[in-house]
């Protein structure tokens, strides 16, 4: 697995000079040639990443970082070969409202900008993200007022965008590296929302701008089988199942080595209905190795039909966040790299429609081990309305974790609920009873997960019950 993304490694310039630039020329011209003589199924080879990729319906981006429109080599190399764009920093939290309610989109204005001008798709990234968060969001202590924050940022950002993203980021880097099978990291949102933040920031989304893919976008869920990967596939069907709004699932694929069932993974995401799209694409090393993981990269999306596109995290190396690692397809001079001509012929090579996707045998959702655990849950009315209100329900496990809970109250006064998220309602009449999701049903001990409703009737918040498992 790649180096951790949250932790980048100190930049380090990637050595350069006139013997760089001689064999990064050669195989330049090398690469060319190949690329020539490699005809994609249209008949023609194209002779840019962006072109290659538009044969078979696909896209293929590139990271900018405003701060760099500066330098001419940059900005000609992102025209000539990628047609899409994800703003590298410049749509996130901290550029985009650093204090509340003050919107700034000067960077991310300039980025956009010129990919329209250009014709490329834009993605959005990010609007819900432990990290690149201003202090103010930090520092919200209430639930209403988190949720109050994330739905006015959701609505401030994609409004001003709105019409102009292919797809949304919309909520990021959610799930924790290890612990078991969907568990969620700690963050301002996890702790003040529980679990179901994921679910409100994509309805939020959703109603924002109805037109952009909204996806969700993270690091480590390439290998299909791993423990992270399957929270999130979880996750995805439980939406899928529910309605939820979801469209795609982010990829980042910031790569050491490419999982061997990468191909295998990108396939069941979209057989549960969603596009896949790699979104931060890099990999370190140099020379064929190099090259070969990128095009076993491409040729994994080439051969599903709905990966719809490739977004590399920067243009040169120079510029990279992880540099000291030359994960790019160009180098520090901006000359096309072994891995540049590997893409460029996998994506000529691509079959603009593939076989239909063999459904993939899920992974499988290994049947929990119970775990003996107590847990208790209490009602709480975050809004009312005449006819009706909103309720989170917060279920906290007791001294040891609990693997499975189930809710259950009575209504007083005839009460209804009209829509629940976050948990599996059964029964009827005024007897209520909610298990937890696919998603949310281990608690560690000590801590809490929630689930929502909106309800017909009068505001209650009548004591609830939890057992478990
Ligand atoms: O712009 C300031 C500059 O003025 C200041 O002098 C300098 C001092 O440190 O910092 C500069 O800001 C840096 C910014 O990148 C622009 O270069 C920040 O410190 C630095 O933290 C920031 O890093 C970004 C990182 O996200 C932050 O988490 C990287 O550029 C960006 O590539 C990286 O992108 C993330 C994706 O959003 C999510 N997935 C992982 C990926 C890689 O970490």
């Amino acid at each position: 697995m790649g180096e951790n993304p949250l932790h980048p490694r100190a930049s380090a310039r990637p050595r350069s000079g006139p013997r760089r630039a001689l064999v990064a020329g050669a195989l330049a011209v090398l690469g060319a040639a190949t690329a020539l003589a490699v005809a994609g199924p249209a008949g023609a080879a194209a002779s840019t990443l962006g072109a290659a990729a538009a044969q078979s319906g696909r896209y293929f981006g590139a990271a900018i970082a405003a701060g760099h429109l500066n330098d001419s080599a940059y900005v000609a190399t992102w025209d000539r070969e990628f047609n899409a764009v994800t703003p590298e920093n410049e749509m996130k939290w901290d550029a985009t409202e650093p204090s509340r309610g003050s919107f700034t989109f000067g960077a991310a204005d300039q980025i956009v900008g010129h990919a329209q001008g250009k014709g490329m798709r834009v993605r959005g990234h990010t609007l819900v993200w432990h990290n690149q968060l201003p202090g103010w969001v930090q520092g919200l202590s209430s639930a209403n007022d988190v949720r109050t924050a994330m739905v006015n940022h959701i609505n401030g950002v994609m409004g001003h965008y709105k019409g102009k993203i292919y797809a949304w980021d919309v909520v990021n880097e959610a799930f924790a590296d290890g612990g078991a099978v969907g568990t969620l990291r700690s963050s301002v949102f996890q702790q003040r929302l529980g679990n179901g933040f994921i679910e409100e920031a994509f309805r939020a989304a959703r109603a924002a701008d109805p037109n952009a893919r909204l996806c969700y976008n993270d690091y480590n869920i390439d290998d299909a089988a791993a423990a992270k990967t399957r929270g999130v596939y979880n996750m995805v069907k439980d939406f899928k199942a529910r309605g939820v709004p979801i469209d795609c699932v982010g990829l980042q694929s910031h790569f050491g080595q490419v999982p061997s069932n990468y191909q295998q993974n990108i396939a069941q995401f979209a057989a549960l209905g969603v596009d896949v799209q790699i979104t931060e694409l890099d990999v370190g090393g140099s020379g064929s190795a190099q090259a070969d993981a990128y095009r076993r990269v491409t040729q994994a999306c080439a051969a599903v039909s709905r990966c719809t596109g490739i977004t590399v995290w920067g243009v040169t190396d120079k510029y990279s966040w992880r540099s000291g690692d030359t994960p790019l397809l160009f180098d520090g001079n901006y000359g096309k790299k072994p891995a540049y001509d590997a893409v460029l012929n996998a994506l000529n090579a691509a079959n603009p429609n593939p076989d239909p996707t063999p459904t993939p045998t899920p992974t499988p959702t290994p049947t929990p081990t119970p775990v003996p655990g107590s847990c208790s849950a209490t009602i709480e009315t975050t809004n009312t309305w005449p006819g009706g209100f909103q309720a989170t329900v917060t279920v906290r496990a007791g001294d040891a974790p609990v693997d499975g809970w189930t809710v259950r109250w009575t209504w007083p006064g005839g009460q209804s609920i009209s829509s629940l998220w976050n948990g599996v309602q059964s029964g009827s009449g005024s007897g209520v009873t909610v298990r937890n999701a696919a998603y949310n049903g281990s608690v560690a001990a000590g801590s809490s997960t929630t689930f929502g409703f909106t309800a017909n009737g009068a505001a209650a918040a009548p004591a609830a019950t939890c057992t478990s498992p």
